[in-house]
């Protein structure tokens, strides 16, 4: 290997993945990630036993990461951790493990802005593409950020409620789906039949950048009650149609939403490129309407769907980025759950 670059382990338990990664020179080696599934009867995610979770996963996590990309862990030079937002609980069980490891071995640490790491996941391994306004939507953020020096962001505008991807769960938990339900949404919304219902755009004449998801998702609530008291003889052939119509007015409206953002954005502040990161950048439609702003000769970098959602090949990316421009954590590094990007030094 190349002397100059070192090893990158990436560690990510922000929420409810158990996830690591090994990185070099911007290149992902391996790769693991645990998906927590006790989370499912309840809708959302439970603190506590993400925690619990956490715990009894990390270390198989971080074996089975090192198998994979056939190293010791002697041959490490350092490692990235999520410090945040997240759960604090389950960020401390990452960061303590991280925090050990590093300081066995006496090689560096750096907490990575998990928010950060997510629009990592967009650069394919490059250095950060400024200027470019950064898209982050999540289960737990909608932020959309301008950067113009790599490293560091302002906040053009975020949710002044319900992030896109809490939308997402929050409807399919009603209808019945586990949790996550983005991916189950998306799904539906592939059966729906587009003329059949419409839910409103959220802030349409609103002239921030910032967005709300909550009338959207009272408004699809109003729909699938009324829908219930319809059908006392529910039939699961016509409430998996309605499901679907649902899903489909709900994915549209939330994306609209974003992308109406998005393009005030770019028209706001003039900047040529859109780079987007986070769980709900998996959809396929936000994909699509994102994409087609290429059209408009924008630059358009979105995390592979398979970056999109938590993992540690992003908190690795960034947290390489970081330690290469001589950044390090002390060992008083502690789990923020909140951390805005903005304030993030570099
Ligand atoms: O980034 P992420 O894995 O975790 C957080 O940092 O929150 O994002 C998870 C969110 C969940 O709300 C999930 O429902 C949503 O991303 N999501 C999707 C899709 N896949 C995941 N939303 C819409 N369509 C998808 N295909
Ligand atoms: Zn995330």
């Amino acid at each position: 290997m190349h002397k100059g670059y070192q090893l990158i382990l990436g560690i990510e338990t922000s929420c409810d993945d158990t996830a690591a990664a090994l990185v070099w020179d911007g290149k992902e080696l391996s790769s693991s990630v645990h998906s927590q599934l006790v989370h499912s009867p309840y809708g959302g995610v439970v603190p506590e036993l993400a925690s619990r979770e956490h715990i009894a996963k990390i270390l198989p996590v971080v074996r089975n990461t090192l198998e994979q990309g056939k190293v010791e862990l002697k041959q490490l030079g350092g490692v990235a951790v999520t410090a945040g937002p997240g759960l604090p609980g389950s960020i401390l069980i990452g960061l303590s493990f991280a925090k050990a490891l590093a300081y066995s071995l006496d090689i560096p640490i750096i907490g990575v802005n998990h928010l950060e790491g997510h629009l990592f996941g967009a650069f394919a391994g490059e250095e950060p593409p400024v200027p470019f306004i950064g898209l982050v939507v999540s289960g737990g953020h909608s932020h959309i950020y301008l950067s113009e020096t790599p490293g560091r962001y302002s906040l053009l505008g975020r949710t002044r409620d319900d992030a896109a991807g809490e939308c997402f769960d929050k409807i399919a938990r009603f209808m019945g789906f586990p949790y996550p339900g983005g991916p189950e949404i998306e799904k539906l919304a592939a059966e729906g039949n587009p003329n059949a219902i419409k839910l409103p755009v959220a802030m349409k004449n609103d002239d921030s950048l910032d967005m709300s998801f909550s009338g959207i998702k009272t408004a699809a609530l109003i729909k699938l009650k009324k829908n219930k008291e319809k059908q006392q003889n529910n039939d699961d052939k016509h409430s998996r149609s309605f499901y679907a119509d649902l899903a489909y007015a709900l994915q549209k409206a939330v994306v609209d939403t974003v992308v109406l953002k998005i393009r005030r954005a770019i028209e706001k502040t003039g900047v040529k490129r859109v780079v987007a990161g986070g769980g709900v950048v998996a959809n396929s439609y936000l994909r699509e309407r994102l994409t087609s702003l290429a059209e408009g000769g924008m630059d358009v970098r979105l995390a592979p769907a398979r970056l999109a959602s938590d993992n540690g090949v992003v908190t690795a990316l960034a947290g390489e980025y970081r330690l290469k421009q001589g950044e390090r954590s002390d060992w008083s590094l502690t789990a923020l759950s909140r951390m805005p990007l903005e304030e993030s030094g570099g």
